[in-house]
């Protein structure tokens, strides 16, 4: 977070804007995945923090756009008013725009060789773009209001989150050993988990506590969205979580035994999650 620091001066309100939904708070799955991984493989974790505050920044973005009265319409989020109540419309489509931007000059600056830094854009601007997470995003106001079947709701919440997702796990590998079988693993992972974790998503937005959550309950429901709970209901729901989850658990323990102690740890933790 200290390189966030320096973005600009608190004078301007776009970088207000972008500090105030970035700083606030949410639980940094992406940036911990990243780092995760990174610590799994035996890397330098602190080379890595520009990494993962790159992933946190589009994740935070994708959320700022995502409240927005043209999407999801939603007034709180981490526990505070939206970056559009605070700010305005304009100012937080603005603070989005600069937070997505501003993570590809983190990592085009970040400590490593020039080759594996392309790479690492190249995976980001993928996940994040059309045929990413926007995809997903498009996929999901598509079908407000309308029939869905579970290969395209399986697309949609793999393109919402398991992108991002399973990118914080790639470019853990390619900080580290960059080895192919390791991508393999961070992909298979990272998109299991993130199906996973947008399962849960939903099931909170059904049961949740809104004070635990910081984003309003209901929401889903309110604006006729398409959802595993919706789909299959809420028990079905949270077994394909816990077949998933356990599935991602086999994964590491296969592959990278005691060292993937953390990481499985907290990939139990996300399955249980309140908020
Ligand atoms: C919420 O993500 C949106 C989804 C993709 C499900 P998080 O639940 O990770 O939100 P924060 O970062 O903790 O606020
Ligand atoms: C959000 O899905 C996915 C992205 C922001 C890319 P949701 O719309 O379900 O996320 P929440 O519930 O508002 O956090
Ligand atoms: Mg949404
Ligand atoms: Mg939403
Ligand atoms: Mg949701």
């Amino acid at each position: 977070e200290n390189s966030l620091n320096e973005i600009g001066s608190p004078e301007n309100t776009i970088v207000e804007a972008m500090k105030y939904s970035l700083l606030s708070g949410g639980k940094r799955v992406r940036g911990v995945l990243t780092l995760g991984f990174v610590n799994m493989l035996g890397g330098d974790v602190k080379s890595a923090v520009p990494l993962a505050a790159a992933v946190e920044m589009i994740h935070c973005y994708s959320l700022i756009h995502d409240d927005l009265p043209c999407m999801d319409d939603d007034d709180m989020r981490r526990g505070k008013p939206s970056c559009h109540i605070k700010y305005g419309e304009a100012t937080a489509l603005l603070a989005g725009d600069a937070l997505l931007t501003y993570a590809f000059n983190l990592v085009a600056e970040a400590n490593y060789n020039s080759d594996i830094k392309i790479e690492m854009i190249k995976e980001l601007s993928k996940s994040s773009g059309y045929n990413g997470m926007i995809a997903g995003q498009a996929i999901d106001l598509y079908y407000e209001n309308k029939n869905i079947d579970i290969k395209i709701l399986n697309k949609m919440h793999n393109k919402k989150t398991g992108e991002l997702i399973k990118l914080s796990c790639l470019l853990g590998v390619l900080a580290t050993t960059n080895k192919n079988e390791d991508k393999t693993n961070a992909v298979e992972f990272g998109q299991k988990l993130g199906l996973t974790f947008q399962i849960i998503d939903d099931i909170l937005d059904v049961i949740g506590d809104e004070n635990k959550l910081g984003k309003p309950v209901g929401s889903d429901n309110e604006n006729q969205k398409s959802t595993y709970v919706g789909f299959m209901g809420l028990k079905e729901a949270k077994d394909e979580a816990n077949k998933l989850s356990s599935e991602c658990k086999g994964i590491l323990n296969g592959f990278y035994d005691v060292n993937s102690k953390f990481l499985c740890n907290f990939t139990d933790n996300l399955l249980e999650r309140e908020f």
